[in-house]
């Protein structure tokens, strides 16, 4: 990408969650930077800390979860250390949030126009009511919606549109950084691709930077500008879309992207379900090791760091020589 301006500079992001039989280790030193009008896709198997590494940059993590070290900065303000009453006053107009499922959170007895105010006037305050109704009616259509929704209920809509009224919160306030925790998951394919696009269109029009949660690595390609792969609470690749998929360094990736499955040709999957470790208690060495086709003695002691292996493609893994320490 040119004309990189980093947004959100994460720094060895840690988030544990406490449980009797020990602290569980969602995100596990975690590092990335954003850039202004970048679609970052966020990608792994489930349970791997996609959204507990997301939530932990709003600052939504609930007990038992708890961020016990990095720094985040979103414009140079490291979003960790703010204090509730300081979070308060970035929340929407900074960043926000489009909830896993985030259809289901509207409010069923509130009209579409009165939800989307109540959003902007409890940050910017009262407002000239024509003014604001222009505004929603253009935020509406900026999400791909009919202007008639303005004065419809929730359950009037489909649900493709519901997602569309939880962009268009998001948007509301124009901050510079959303996540998208599965925008499109519980979507048709036909509707998924649509939501899609409108969310390219609306990062092409506002320069909004998205972490864009999700699994469907076909979607994603078409979606997003980057990739970043997740596993075990660890990022193992960060690259270009074109990159990731032309030419996946990490073994964990070649395996995820091998399993989109083609009608071209009927292929056997080769990604075995439900063999990731206890993340209460992570082996030493690679954490992908004993599922790794490529592993060597050494993975079993060395963990590796996400580092540049070529400009602009990051990888964690030992076969790209051993600069990792154990942690
Ligand atoms: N409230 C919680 N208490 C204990 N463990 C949790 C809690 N929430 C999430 N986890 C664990 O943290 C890990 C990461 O979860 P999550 O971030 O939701 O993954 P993903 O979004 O990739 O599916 C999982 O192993 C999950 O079981
Ligand atoms: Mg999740």
């Amino acid at each position: 990408m040119e004309n990189k301006t980093v947004v959100l500079d994460v720094n060895d992001l840690r988030v544990h969650y406490h449980t009797p039989s020990g602290d569980v280790r969602a995100c596990n030193g975690v590092s990335f930077k954003m850039y202004r009008g970048e679609l970052l896709g966020m990608v792994g198997e489930s349970g791997c800390g996609k959204t507990t590494t997301a939530m932990a940059l709003l600052r939504l993590i609930q007990t038992p979860g708890r961020i016990v070290h990095g720094s985040a900065l979103l414009d140079n303000t490291d979003i960790l250390s703010l204090s509730e009453k300081e979070l308060k006053s970035i929340r929407w107009r900074k960043m926000a949030l489009i909830p896993q499922g985030a259809m289901n959170s509207l409010n069923p007895l509130m009209r579409i126009n009165e939800q989307i105010a109540d959003a902007i006037i409890t940050h910017e305050g009262r407002q000239d009511k024509e003014k604001l109704k222009e505004r929603i009616i253009s935020l509406l259509k900026s999400v791909g919606l009919p202007e008639r929704a303005y004065s419809l209920y929730p359950h009037e809509l489909s649900g493709g549109m519901k997602q569309r009224v939880c962009i268009a919160m998001a948007i509301a306030l124009r901050p510079p950084f959303i996540v998208a925790d599965e925008p499109t998951s519980a979507l048709d394919v036909v509707v998924q691709r649509l939501i899609a696009q409108t969310l390219k269109e609306i990062k092409e029009k506002m320069g909004i930077s998205m972490l864009i949660i999700g699994h469907d690595m076909g979607l994603m390609a078409q979606l997003v500008d980057r990739i970043a792969v997740m596993y075990a609470g660890n990022m193992v690749e960060l690259a270009p879309v074109r990159s990731i998929f032309k030419e996946p360094l990490h073994p964990y990736t070649k395996l995820l992207i091998d399993s989109v499955p083609s009608i071209k040709e009927k292929k056997a999957l080769k990604l075995n379900e439900g063999m990731t470790h206890d993340l209460r208690n992570p082996p030493p060495g690679c954490l992908f090791h004993n599922r790794c086709p490529n592993a060597k003695p050494e993975c079993r002691v060395t963990v590796p760091k996400l580092r540049e292996i070529k400009p602009g493609h990051f990888a964690a893994c030992n076969s790209f020589g051993c600069e990792g320490g154990a942690k």
